[in-house]
């Protein structure tokens, strides 16, 4: 079957949450699209009835696509553009069950992401949430030799754990550092640095960064008996998913200071983030904000709109991932 326009009708796009303006205008100028007001994710009724009533969503993270919404009866959509490069919010093997075709933004946030794994090593390093929330409480007495001292990143190792397009940017950037880049991926890379196993890069490195997809495989991942191989001083740092951290071991290790701090970007259940790390000092968290700039987000939504328009253009699409 094509996909292209049926009878000259614009196909119909309902986009779950408010993308940047020139997006919209857009997706707007070539589809019969419905926004969301609000701003906020669409309720389990309000997604079953976009399945119903759209041939095309276009989704983001915080909107879940399990089987049971993928298989409604009645069910029109033909495709989700996801809003996003991780799409672990939406069962894929059931999308492609039922014909459903799913595409995602990788490349466009690659940059941003990794300057925010970046940004979160040097702030867990250097102690920076911990320096300015002591300064904004009126705490600050002065300089002094032996303030709040960080450890430096040059000289470090840095262990990536995966190694995609987001775990070499982020390599590429810690070697100006002057920072030493170990990795691990499923499939050895073939590359220098490559590690053998999880363990031993996480024995290894001073500071280990997870750069791998969320989901029942990687779940956990990081659990105390990893974080129990990690150097004393060591730092971990998160800008992949939430769940891929147990984050009652990693609040339990901060705590007893057994590594020394983390950088948080992600957590297990967003937009909650669990008290224990709330209570760490040497728990940087941040709002999920790796691929927040105007350039990256509008970039993200115009790789969506790219997948659309070859998909109702009847060409191959671009970044599909079932
Ligand atoms: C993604 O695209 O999956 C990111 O988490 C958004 O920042």
């Amino acid at each position: 079957m094509r996909n292209g326009d049926a009878g000259g009708s614009r196909p119909r796009l309902y986009v779950t949450r408010r993308l940047p303006e020139a997006v919209e205008a857009r997706l707007a100028a070539r589809f019969d699209a419905r926004f969301n007001p609000e701003d906020r994710p669409p309720d389990r009724g309000e997604l079953e009835t976009a399945m119903r009533e759209h041939d095309a969503i276009c989704p983001t993270l915080t909107d879940r696509f399990d089987a049971d919404l993928l298989a409604l009866s009645g069910r029109r959509v033909r495709i989700l553009a996801n809003f996003g490069a991780g799409v672990d919010h939406i069962d894929l093997a059931a999308a492609a069950a039922h014909g459903i075709a799913v595409t995602n933004t990788p490349d466009a946030l690659t940059d941003a992401t990794a300057d925010i794994a970046i940004l979160l090593m040097l702030m867990a390093a250097r102690r920076a949430g911990e320096g300015e929330r002591e300064l904004r409480a009126g705490r600050w007495t002065g300089w002094r030799p032996t303030h709040m001292i960080g450890q430096g990143l040059t000289g470090k190792t840095l262990g990536l754990i995966g190694y995609g397009r987001i775990a070499q940017a982020t390599g590429r950037r810690a070697e100006a550092f002057g920072m030493r880049v170990l990795h691990h991926s499923r499939r050895p890379s073939g590359e220098a640095g490559h590690v053998a196993t999880i363990e031993a890069l996480a024995a290894e490195a001073d500071i280990l960064s997870l750069h791998i997809p969320g989901g029942a495989a990687t779940r956990h991942l990081v659990d105390a008996g990893l974080i129990a191989r990690m150097k004393p001083g060591a730092i971990l740092i998160n800008t992949a998913r939430g769940p891929i951290v147990d984050e009652v071991a990693l609040a339990g290790a901060l705590r007893e200071r057994r590594i020394a701090a983390a950088g948080l970007d992600v957590y297990e259940r967003e937009p909650a983030v669990h008290p224990d790390l709330l209570a760490c000092e040497n728990a940087v968290l941040l709002p999920h904000l790796g691929s927040a700039t105007i350039e990256t987000r509008t970039a993200m939504g115009m790789q969506a709109a790219d997948n659309l328009d070859a998909f109702f253009g009847d060409r191959e699409l671009p970044n599909r991932v079932a």
